[in-house]
């Protein structure tokens, strides 16, 4: 089923300028898409048609089969929601409390389902402190979120945000897309526009890239950002991990397909290419000497009695110096550590309220000297009631199984559907894991 789907559209604004000159778009019920473009190419010209802000001069738009037009407008309104770049567009009411009951009353909802929609969000963005706060006194970051939320109190089964991104900093970036990623789980539409590569790179299943107001081209990630001559004609910055794979690709290091991540980085290298740098554990090491490496606080270490991965000292040290390894034997995924997954119930599986204390205490009690990542609101919010510091803040399941193959064991506190995305990916890469659902 196609959530959304437009056909031939062009627009003209009042002054002339022609912003769209036949877009062809679709994006697919519960899909993440991602709009690339520079300033000017249409990005925020397309996304006011989705939900009927704007008409187009020419070509169609429908919503779940459904064409736009002005009898259908409410309907479509209900189904696509919209936020704006700017949150100031967007927020007017005295209070945030008010403004983000506006969206729901409107669709003509009884008082208490507007007030408990209001307050599920609230709680869902973590922002119930500022409910009664004017939104025209809140950072850029809080009004953002205040805005996506106005939205998702609506409950649209498509949410299209114009440059979630922009203006925010790192933590609010990642806070954002841990939110969409959450309501595409939930089985959500979600379409954004950016014109940043290393996001729509590890976070879209397709990309649209628009360039004066046509779509320049379209597909999944790794085949728009292997095409280096596209992403540069697109007047589009690589993404940094692509970047630094050609790099290392042309010096023979790296090989295989382009990485949209840090992990699928790590995977490119070939490590058999390389000598190895590792510190001595408690000894000394002659050159030629055979070696076994294990991996302990993060760090590999060379010693003198043979493990499971072997190799041989390319120079002589002292233990605790630095020395290089060569013609490494075994896999050094054999040294990884197992990450443990605890599924904590979804905000609208009742959240951290539903669970009871006691199980958490006993897995955080097994868990010393693990590290401990949170990942989605009720994760998060549990992992806050249990006191506990989080070792990872940020891209949470890709930091722990990077830490995992560095040795470490590690526990993730998953939300809802996130847990199991998070299984399929410790699966995808062969890591060792266990389950717990709470
Ligand atoms: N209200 C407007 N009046 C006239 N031209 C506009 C207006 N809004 C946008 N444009 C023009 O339309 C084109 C597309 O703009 P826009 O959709 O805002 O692109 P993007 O969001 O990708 O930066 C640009 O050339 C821009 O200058
Ligand atoms: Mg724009």
């Amino acid at each position: 089923m196609k959530a959304i789907k437009a056909t031939g559209l062009e627009y003209i604004y009042p002054d002339g300028t022609e912003a769209l000159s036949g877009v062809d778009f679709e994006a697919n019920a519960g899909e993440r898409i991602a709009v690339l473009g520079p300033n000017g190419s249409g990005k925020t010209t397309l996304f006011y048609h989705f939900n009927g802000l704007i008409r187009p001069a020419r070509g169609e738009i429908q919503v779940f089969g459904e064409k736009i037009q002005k009898e259908n407008m409410d309907r479509i309104r209900e189904r696509v929601g919209l936020v704006f770049q700017n949150p100031d567009t967007q927020l007017f009411a005295p209070t945030v409390f008010e403004d983000i009951a506006f969206g729901p009353k409107n669709l003509g909802l009884d008082p208490e389902v507007v007030r408990d929609r209001v307050s599920q969000v609230l709680r869902r963005f973590d922002i119930e402190n500022l409910a009664r706060k004017s939104p025209a006194n809140l950072s850029l970051g809080q009004k953002k979120r205040v805005a996506i939320a106005g939205v998702v109190a609506m409950e649209p089964d498509v949410i299209v945000l114009d440059e979630p991104a922009s203006g925010l900093d790192a933590s609010g970036i990642t806070g954002t897309m841990e939110m969409l990623d959450e309501l595409n789980n939930e089985g959500k539409t979600i379409i954004l526009s950016t014109h940043d590569t290393d996001l729509a790179a590890s976070w879209a299943e397709r990309v649209y890239i628009l360039n004066k107001g046509r779509v320049f081209r379209s597909g999944a990630p790794r085949h728009i950002f292997a095409d280096e001559n596209l992403i540069a004609e697109a007047g589009l910055k690589h993404p940094v991990i692509v970047q630094t794979f050609r790099e290392f690709r042309a010096r023979g290091i790296s090989k295989g397909e382009v990485p949209l991540s840090v992990l699928d980085f790590m995977e490119s290298v070939d490590v058999k290419v390389m000598n190895i740098r590792c510190a001595i554990a408690g000894c000394d090491i002659s050159a030629g000497d055979e070696v076994g490496l294990e991996m302990k606080d993060g760090m590999l270490y060379a010693a003198l009695d043979l493990r499971s991965v072997t190799g041989k000292a390319v120079f002589s040290g002292k233990k605790g110096e630095d020395i290089a390894v060569k013609d490494v034997a075994g896999d050094l995924q054999q040294l990884a550590g197992s990450i443990t997954i605890v599924r904590v119930p979804g905000i609208i599986e009742g959240g951290s309220r539903a669970v009871e204390m006691d199980r958490v205490r006993d897995i955080l009690g097994g868990s010393k000297g693990k590290k401990i990542g949170a990942m989605g609101t009720s994760a998060k919010v549990l992992m806050n009631r249990t006191g506990m510091k989080c070792d990872f803040e940020f891209d949470v399941i890709q930091s722990g199984m990077l830490a995992v193959l560095r040795g470490f064991d590690v526990v993730i506190f998953a939300s809802g559907k996130m847990a199991e995305r998070a299984v399929e990916k410790v699966k995808e890469k062969k890591i060792d894991f266990s389950y717990v659902s709470l």
